[in-house]
């Protein structure tokens, strides 16, 4: 158990590591404890740790899918909904399952044998409050809406997208880089990839104020294409400092983009599927991103195996009609 002094002295380790980034305001954030979003605390209430070799999802085209299996619906995913191929891809990054090269090392899956894949970021203690977590999300907020390592984005942009969520969120969504909409709203996914996320959340049994949700970019690269190696570089001490903050239980990769600078790995998206990494104490998993899936809706399929699985882990059964967890 830590006590008040070494919880007060890794708290005030994390800001001056914030400091170090360049972000000498730390703003006091109040965060309502009665919000509905609110989490249980750090330490308590979670999960118990699952098994971590976890089977592949059925093929594609076998029928795993309990309730929402095909029938009419031709991705068997419960959020499908009709919609018109191609029509607002411009509006969100550009995202392909193969796209975004990064870094070459291997990513580490937690099964068999579990490897960190690069250093956790010096991670607030459990038992920090929200209200902790919540100031240290705003210090770097605060440097990233005063950033310029990138001239093209910081010229560019509108607002910065610095992310939107409970800062005690035990899952992490990371996507890509801000969209056109994004840009103009300076909130994460919030155009029509956004609209596809939600009707993803909700078929996962979550809620969006549940779930902090960011990008690997905090600003939009200009006509949505993909990020830069140098720009995700640039932006990687801010995300780093976001992981850190809420230290989530749960990081969902969506994309290509997003899977390749979180594991630091050149593995294409497709082999890095059905699987958990470890972050720091997080489990990672990688799926396909929603703009990818509005060009191509027959990955809705592959989506819906990857948050079967991921909520297996979870302790719930998205086969089933009901819950068995949380
Ligand atoms: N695509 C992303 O990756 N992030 C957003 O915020 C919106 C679209």
């Amino acid at each position: 158990m830590t006590s008040p002094n070494e919880l007060r002295r890794l708290i005030r380790q994390t800001l001056e590591m914030y400091r170090g980034m360049g972000l000498e305001q730390i703003p006091h954030v109040a965060v309502p404890v009665d919000s509905p979003a609110a989490a249980p605390p750090r330490g308590g209430g979670r999960e118990p740790a699952a098994p971590l070799n976890r089977p592949r999802a059925m093929p594609t085209g076998s029928n795993s899918l309990g309730s929402n299996s095909l029938g009419s619906n031709p991705s068997g995913a419960p959020w499908e909904r009709p919609f018109k191929p191609g029509a607002g891809v411009a509006e969100t990054p550009a995202v392909s399952p193969s796209s975004a090269p990064l870094a070459s090392a291997e990513p580490a899956v937690l099964s068999p044998t579990p490897k960190v894949v690069r250093p956790a970021p010096t991670s607030l203690p459990v038992q920090a409050t929200r209200e902790e977590r919540a100031s240290a999300l705003a210090v770097l907020q605060q440097g990233v809406v005063n950033c310029q390592r990138c001239p093209e984005l910081a010229s560019t942009r509108t607002k910065t997208v610095f992310g939107v969520g409970d800062p005690g969120a035990k899952i992490l969504f990371l996507g890509e880089a801000p969209g056109a909409d994004e840009d103009a709203q300076g909130e994460p996914f919030v155009g029509r990839a956004g609209q596809l996320l939600n009707d993803i959340i909700t078929a996962c049994r979550l809620k969006r104020e549940e779930i902090y949700i960011c990008n690997v970019l905090k600003c939009r690269p200009p006509g949505n294409r993909t990020p830069l190696e140098g720009e995700c570089s640039n932006c990687r001490e801010f995300l780093d400092g976001q992981l850190a903050a809420i230290d989530p239980e749960y990081i969902v990769c969506w994309g290509t983009t997003a899977a390749q600078n979180l594991l630091q790995t050149k593995q294409p998206i497709g082999k890095l599927r059905q699987q958990f990494f470890r972050q720091g104490r997080a489990k990672v998993v990688c799926t396909y991103h929603p703009s990818y899936l509005l060009r191509n809706p027959p990955a809705k399929k592959e989506v819906w195996e990857d948050m079967k699985f991921w909520r297996q882990e979870m302790g719930v059964d998205l086969s089933q009609g009901k819950k068995s967890g949380s």
